[in-house]
C-alpha cells in the first residue's frame, strides 16, 4: 500500500511539473477571433495545463482536462453590438483600404483600453499570479504586449489570419511586396505593375501610420497600465513565437522566419452530431443542397431587399434544396425547396455528403471548414481579407467569387449552373482538402508542442533571427545603398573630370590650327 502511494505521488508530481499555468488575451469582440482563442487555449487545457483567459465570449462549452478559468470583459457583447448597429457592414464593400485600416487601427486602441482598465482584468494584474507563457492575440492591440512583461513571461502571439505587415514587422519577417499582395487588396501572388505599384504604397502607407501614430499611441497605454515593466518597445519586439491561423492549403506560400508557425485548421472539430431536423432534411435531399451563410458578423437580414430578391429568385428556379442562415423568424419570400436557421452548425453540415456547395462571405474560418471538407464555394466578399480569400478560391479553382455590388438573379443563376455543372470544381475542392489533411501531426497537436516548446526553452530566444534588433535602414541595407550610391557618384565625377581635363589637353592644339587654317 505505502508503495503504491508514493508511485502515485510520483506520478502526481511528474505530472504537475509538466503542467504549465498559460495566460490567453484574447480581447477582440468578434465571434470569428474568440472561436480561434478559445479552441487554442482548450486545446491546451486539454492536455492538462492549467489556462487562464481573457474572452468577450464567456465559453459554455469547458473543456473536461486541465484547469480553464475565464477572466470575462463583461459588457464588452454589448458594447460591440451597440457599435455594430451604427454600420450596416456591407456598406463598406467599396471602402479602400487605405481608409479602413486607420479606421479599424482607431477602433482597435479604443478596445485595448478597455480592455486594461476593465475590472477583471485591474483584479487579474494586481493578484500576484505567477504565468508561465503568456498567449496574446495579435490584432492591432500592442499595448497588451505588456501582459507578458507584468507577468515576467515570454510571448506568444497568435495572428487569427495569415502573416501580414503588423506580425511581420515584430519578427522581421520577409515580405517582398513584388509577390506578397497585402491582406486587405484582393490580388493574387502574381501581380501587374499596377498592383505592385498600390502594393507597395500601401505597405509604405502601413509603416508609417504604425511607427508614426499607433505604436506612439500604445506607448502611452502601455506607460499608464503597465508603469514598472520593461520600456515599451523592448517588450514589442520581444517575440518569442508566432502561431498563425494558415496554411498552404488556405493562403499561398510565403516566407516565414524560424518563429513563425503554421496552425491553420486548428479549430475544426466536427465532431458533434447534427440536430434531428436538419439531419433528416440533409439525408432527405438526394439532389443535393446548397449552404448559404454570410458568417458570424455579417448578417443575411441586412442584405438590401433587392438583392435579397436576386437570391430569393434564384433558389426559387432551382431543383436543388438551399439551407440558408437567416438571423429572423420569417424570411419573406421563402420559396418551397428553401429552409432558413437563425443559427446553424456549419462545420456538421459541410461535412454531410449531400451538401454540394456552399455560398459564403469568404471568412478566413468559413474558408478553412470548407477546404478542410472539401466542398465548392461561390464567395461573396466583402471586407478585411475575404476579398484575398475569393482571389485564391478562383484562383485554386475550387470556387467562383461574385462582387457583392453585381448581385441579380441573371449572374447568380449563371455562377451556380457553372459551379454546380461542371465537375472541375468539386474535383479542386477535394484537392485542396487532400493538401489541408496531409501533415505530419494535426494543427492544435502542433500548436500545443510549440507552446510547450516555448515554455521549455524560457523563451526560445534562438529562434529569433537579429534582423529584430537592427533599425530600419539597416535592415533595408540604406546606409550601404547609400554609400554605394555616393562612391558611384564620386567616382563618376572623378572620371568625368580626368576625361575633361585629358581631352581639353589633347584637343586644345587641334583647335588652335583648325582656327589658323
Ligand atoms: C476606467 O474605469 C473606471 C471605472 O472602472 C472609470 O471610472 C474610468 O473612467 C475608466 N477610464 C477610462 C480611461 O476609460
Ligand atoms: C524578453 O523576454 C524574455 C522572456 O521570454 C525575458 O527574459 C527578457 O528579459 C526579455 N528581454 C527584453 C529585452 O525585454
Amino acid at each position: 500500500m505505502k508503495i503504491f502511494f508514493s508511485f502515485l505521488l510520483i506520478v502526481v508530481t511528474l505530472r504537475n511539473s509538466k503542467c504549465a499555468k498559460i495566460l490567453g488575451v484574447f480581447p477582440v469582440p468578434a465571434r470569428s477571433h474568440c472561436i480561434l482563442g478559445n479552441s487554442l487555449m482548450k486545446g491546451l487545457a486539454e492536455r492538462g495545463h492549467d489556462v487562464t483567459i481573457i474572452t468577450p465570449y464567456t465559453e459554455k462549452n469547458l473543456p473536461k482536462k486541465g484547469s480553464y478559468k475565464q477572466i470575462e470583459l463583461t459588457e464588452f457583447e454589448g458594447l460591440h453590438d451597440r457599435r455594430r448597429t451604427k454600420m450596416n457592414i456591407f456598406e463598406m464593400e467599396e471602402t479602400t483600404p487605405f481608409l479602413f485600416i486607420p479606421f479599424v487601427l482607431q477602433l482597435m486602441t479604443e478596445i485595448t483600453e478597455e480592455v486594461l482598465n476593465h475590472t477583471n482584468v485591474q483584479k487579474l494584474l494586481k493578484s500576484g499570479e505567477k504565468f508561465d507563457v503568456v498567449i496574446i492575440e495579435q490584432f492591432m492591440n500592442e499595448a497588451h504586449k505588456g501582459f507578458a512583461t507584468h507577468f515576467n513571461a515570454p510571448m506568444i502571439l497568435l495572428n487569427t489570419i495569415g502573416a501580414n505587415i503588423w506580425t511581420n514587422m515584430l519578427v522581421a519577417n520577409p515580405a517582398p511586396t513584388s509577390y506578397v499582395p497585402d491582406l486587405f487588396l484582393s490580388y493574387s501572388s502574381h501581380m501587374t505593375f499596377r498592383e505592385r505599384l498600390t502594393n507597395t504604397a500601401l505597405y509604405v502607407y502601413c509603416y508609417i501610420l504604425f511607427h508614426a501614430f499607433n505604436f506612439p499611441q500604445h506607448a502611452r497605454l502601455y506607460n499608464e497600465y503597465f508603469p514598472n515593466s520593461l520600456p515599451y518597445y523592448d517588450a514589442l519586439y520581444n517575440v518569442s513565437l508566432v502561431l498563425l491561423n494558415s496554411h498552404p492549403s488556405l493562403n499561398q506560400p510565403v516566407p516565414y522566419v524560424p518563429n513563425m508557425i503554421d496552425i491553420g485548421g486548428f479549430h475544426v472539430q466536427p465532431t458533434k452530431t447534427l440536430p434531428h431536423d436538419l439531419q433528416k432534411f440533409l439525408d432527405e435531399s438526394k439532389e443535393g443542397v446548397i449552404y448559404f451563410s454570410m458568417g458570424s458578423n455579417l448578417k443575411s437580414t441586412e442584405l438590401p431587399p433587392k438583392t435579397r430578391n436576386a437570391f430569393l429568385n434564384t433558389f426559387a428556379k432551382m431543383k436543388m434544396k438551399i439551407l440558408w442562415k437567416w438571423e429572423e423568424d420569417v424570411l419573406p419570400g421563402q420559396p418551397k425547396n428553401v429552409k432558413s436557421g437563425k443559427w446553424l452548425p456549419q462545420q456538421e453540415i459541410l461535412a454531410h455528403p449531400n451538401v454540394k456547395l456552399f455560398i459564403t462571405h469568404g471568412g478566413l474560418l468559413s474558408t478553412t471548414e470548407t477546404i478542410y471538407h472539401g466542398v465548392p464555394v461561390l464567395a461573396i466578399p466583402i471586407m478585411g481579407d475575404q476579398k484575398l480569400n475569393a482571389e485564391s478560391i478562383v484562383n485554386e479553382g475550387f470556387g467562383l467569387s461574385l462582387g457583392y455590388k453585381e448581385i441579380s438573379e441573371q449572374t447568380l443563376t449563371q455562377k451556380l449552373d457553372e459551379l454546380l455543372n461542371n465537375p472541375k470544381y468539386a474535383k479542386n475542392a477535394k484537392k485542396r482538402s487532400e493538401i489541408f489533411h496531409d501533415r505530419l501531426v494535426g494543427p492544435i497537436e502542433t500548436a500545443v508542442y510549440w507552446v510547450e516548446y516555448v515554455i521549455r526553452h524560457r523563451g526560445a530566444p534562438h529562434l529569433k533571427v537579429a534582423g529584430v534588433d537592427l533599425p530600419w535602414y539597416k535592415y533595408m541595407l540604406l546606409d550601404v545603398i547609400g554609400v554605394i550610391f555616393i562612391a558611384l557618384v564620386f567616382s563618376s565625377y572623378l572620371v568625368y573630370k580626368v576625361t575633361k581635363k585629358i581631352c581639353s589637353l589633347c584637343s586644345k592644339p587641334k583647335v588652335q590650327k583648325v582656327k589658323r587654317s
